[in-house]
Order: C-alpha cells, then structure tokens, then sequence
C-alpha cells in the first residue's frame, strides 16, 4: 500500500508498504530518517519513540498504514536546521550520552514532558522518562539535562 503522511513538517509518501510494516520501519528503512532507533521492537524500551499527532508513541508499535494523512515528529524534527533544540543540546551539554541508542527517545520523552510541565519535579521526571531505558548512563547525567534542558527552556530549576 501508499502511505501519505506528514513527517517533520514536510509531506512524504512511502510506497509499496506491507500491512504489518511499523512507522518505526518506514521512517529508517523507506524515508531515509534513523533517528528512532529500533532496540526491542516490542514496545518496552522507549528508543523508537517520536511524535504521533503530538503525541509520544512507540513507533515499533505503530502500524504505518494507521499514519495515513497524520502527523509524525521526529527526533531529527526537533532541531531548527543546524541549531539544536534546548533539550538536544543539554543531552550533549551533560555528556548524557554514551552508546546513544537510547538518546532520541530519551530526547523525544524529555521534549514532550517539559511542553507540558515546564519546571518539572525529579519524580514527574522519573515519571515521564519510565518508559525510556538506558543501559548505559545509571541515569543520573539524563536526569541532569532535563533539568538543564527545563531551566534553558525558561521553567527554572
Ligand atoms: S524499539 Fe520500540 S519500544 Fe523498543
Ligand atoms: S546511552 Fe547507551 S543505552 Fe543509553
């Protein structure tokens, strides 16, 4: 099948779609974006995670043929061209990366959580980014660059 769907702003179309094809599938393997990483393809790790719609989702989890005229957001989506979004930007700034196969989902979580609650507590912290796994980091330095990534986005400390 054709999907038409919107991805980072601009219209794409993925040919010749098989039913069962994840988004995760069709934004690395057809539309050139491997942003979202595929760690687990079972919905538990977090790291295929983008925008539905405005919406965190587990892209593994998503069938493509269900994005048809919808709205994906990408990990690559949150930059503006060359200048990094403030979340992106504290990942690097607090060395919160090490193998990075957690990072844009990770990224994604954090951008979407301080959109909504922009000085937020560690435990709303926790609590969003519960659903993203590292197994690298301990997590310490990803809670430090939400923290960073909250205070440059005007929320405080
Ligand atoms: S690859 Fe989608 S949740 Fe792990
Ligand atoms: S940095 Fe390696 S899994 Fe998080």
């Amino acid at each position: 099948m054709r999907v038409n769907v919107e991805v980072n702003g601009k219209q794409r179309t993925a040919d010749d779609v098989w039913e069962g094809e994840s988004l995760l599938y069709v934004l690395r393997e057809r539309l050139g974006l491997p942003g979202a990483k595929n760690a687990c393809e079972q919905g538990e790790c977090g790291s295929c995670t983008v925008y539905l719609d405005g919406v965190p989702v587990c892209s593994c989890l998503v069938a493509a043929g269900q994005t048809e005229g919808r709205s994906v957001r990408t990990v690559e989506g949150l930059a503006d061209g060359d200048k990094l979004d403030p979340v992106q930007a504290a990942f690097v700034a607090e060395g919160a990366v090490q193998c990075g196969f957690c990072t844009p989902g990770l990224i994604v979580a954090a951008h979407d959580l301080i959109a909504r609650t922009p000085n937020p507590s560690d435990a709303e912290i926790r609590e969003a980014l519960a659903g993203n796994l590292c197994r690298c980091t301990g997590y310490e330095k990803i809670m430090d660059a939400v923290r960073t990534a909250a205070a440059a986005a005007g929320g405080g400390q």
